[in-house]
């Protein structure tokens, strides 16, 4: 829908353009910068009304082009006090996101292929972390894995807060690009056409950020960003997921999302080997309450989701996959609508899984990403 707007618009390119960061003046006569259209949050606000009037001023708005992106005249502070400039703070860091363009897509999506197993370029922006537990030395211990987050852009990882707190380890790199846990470059056949993967690659961090207001009980505000040191390069095997930004066609309760990971796969307490794929439903909010009853010190929260294990899922999703981004595609571009947060350890006892919900705390992350 969104994208249709902007090609609709395109139609109507204008006369005199500016370039980016240039000043102007926007229909309504107050001072503006001319900027992408995506970061602007005002015009962002303006586009989901949707009314003509809406279109009318967004596309009197337009002050140039970069490349293929309409620039728009987005207001600077106007003289009606602050709320104006705290929605442009809230976002201004929307511009450390990868464009739309280049989020979200997997390589797996552009062939048939059989779909029981993952194939190496799926889910290329799932990031294993490790972890040394404390009581072994800096320089000589073993690593062990035991959650999941995503890259959500080259500096990035979004993650669960309970993979941050815990008792006995510390985090101390994550590896992206990884398939079969046991060899740094997997190679897959299929049709007698062998492709491997590029090694998979680990990275130290700089920086561990948990919500302040992570209730462990209650899994609410469950949320981390672990932000790298160096940056990333994009490859096949490495590539961000998108964020629900406005604009997202989300999924809808009955719609199957799709959870990803290297945890437990079974109720056998085996540990999957090659990144495994786990479809979940995503059920109402009534019927997660209603399946956790029993556990009166749990109370669903506003900022949940909750999706339920699909019955022909080969594998579960179990312990091991806290932090893992639960996703859902819309045209082949995969967007992150959960993090696994919650009820994964209860393998298999038909308990549905609790996520944070991402939409949510889209403020919060753009609040603590730094270029
Ligand atoms: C959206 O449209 C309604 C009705 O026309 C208007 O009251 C409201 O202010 C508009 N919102 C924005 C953000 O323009
Ligand atoms: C600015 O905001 C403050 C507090 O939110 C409010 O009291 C004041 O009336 C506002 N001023 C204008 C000009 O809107
Ligand atoms: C899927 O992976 C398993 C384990 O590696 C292997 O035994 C099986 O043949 C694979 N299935 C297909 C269709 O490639
Ligand atoms: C991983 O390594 C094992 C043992 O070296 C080998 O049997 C297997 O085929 C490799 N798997 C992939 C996907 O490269
Ligand atoms: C809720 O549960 C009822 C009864 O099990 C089922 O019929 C219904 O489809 C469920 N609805 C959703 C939205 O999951
Ligand atoms: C969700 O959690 C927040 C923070 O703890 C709390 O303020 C809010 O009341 C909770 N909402 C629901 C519906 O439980
Ligand atoms: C699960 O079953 C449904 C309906 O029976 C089917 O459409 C879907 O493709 C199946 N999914 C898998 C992963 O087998």
């Amino acid at each position: 829908m969104y994208f249709k707007f902007i090609a609709f618009l395109l139609l109507f390119a204008i006369s005199q353009s500016r370039a980016t960061g240039e000043s102007c003046k926007t229909p309504n006569n107050k001072p503006g910068k001319c900027i992408l259209l995506r970061e602007c949050p005002l015009l962002h606000e303006i586009v989901a009304n949707k009314t003509e009037a809406a279109k009318e001023f967004v596309r009197q708005s337009i002050c140039g082009f970069q490349g293929l992106d309409s620039l728009v005249c987005c207001a600077t502070s106007t003289s009606s006090n602050s709320s104006v400039n705290q929605d442009n703070k809230k976002t201004s860091n929307r511009h450390l996101f990868p464009d739309k363009r280049y989020c979200g897509y997997q390589h797996s999506d552009d062939y048939a292929h059989d779909t029981s197993n993952t194939t190496i370029t799926e889910f290329p922006w799932l990031a294993r972390i490790a972890y040394r537990r404390k009581s072994e030395s800096e320089d000589s211990y073993q690593k062990q894995y035991l959650c999941l987050g995503s890259l959500i852009n080259p500096l990035y990882i979004l993650t669960a807060a309970g993979c941050t707190n815990t008792p006995n380890f510390v985090i101390t790199e994550v590896r992206l690009g990884d398939y079969h846990i046991g060899n740094d470059t997997d190679c897959v056949s299929e049709d007698h056409i062998e492709e491997c993967s590029d090694p998979a690659r680990d990275y130290t961090l700089s920086k561990i950020i948990a919500h302040p207001g992570y209730d462990s009980k209650t899994s609410v505000n469950n949320i981390a960003l672990l932000r790298i040191n160096g940056r990333v390069s994009y490859s096949d095997y490495i590539r961000p997921v998108c964020l629900p930004f406005p604009g997202t066609k989300f999924a809808n309760i009955g719609d199957t999302l799709t959870l990803s990971g290297w945890g437990y796969k079974n109720l056998k307490h085996e540990k999957a080997v090659i990144k495994k794929r786990v479809l979940g439903r995503l059920i109402s909010a009534e019927n997660c309450t209603e399946a956790y009853k029993d556990y009166s010190w749990f109370k669903l929260n506003d900022s949940h989701l909750c999706t339920k294990t699909v019955e022909n899922s080969t594998e579960l999703s179990c312990s091991g996959d806290l932090g893992a981004p639960v996703i859902f595609s819309h045209r082949l571009q995969w967007h992150q609508e959960g993090i696994v947060s919650f009820g994964e350890s209860r393998c298999g006892d038909k308990l549905p899984d609790i996520h944070t919900k991402v939409k949510d705390f889209l403020e919060w992350i753009e609040e603590n990403i730094e270029n």
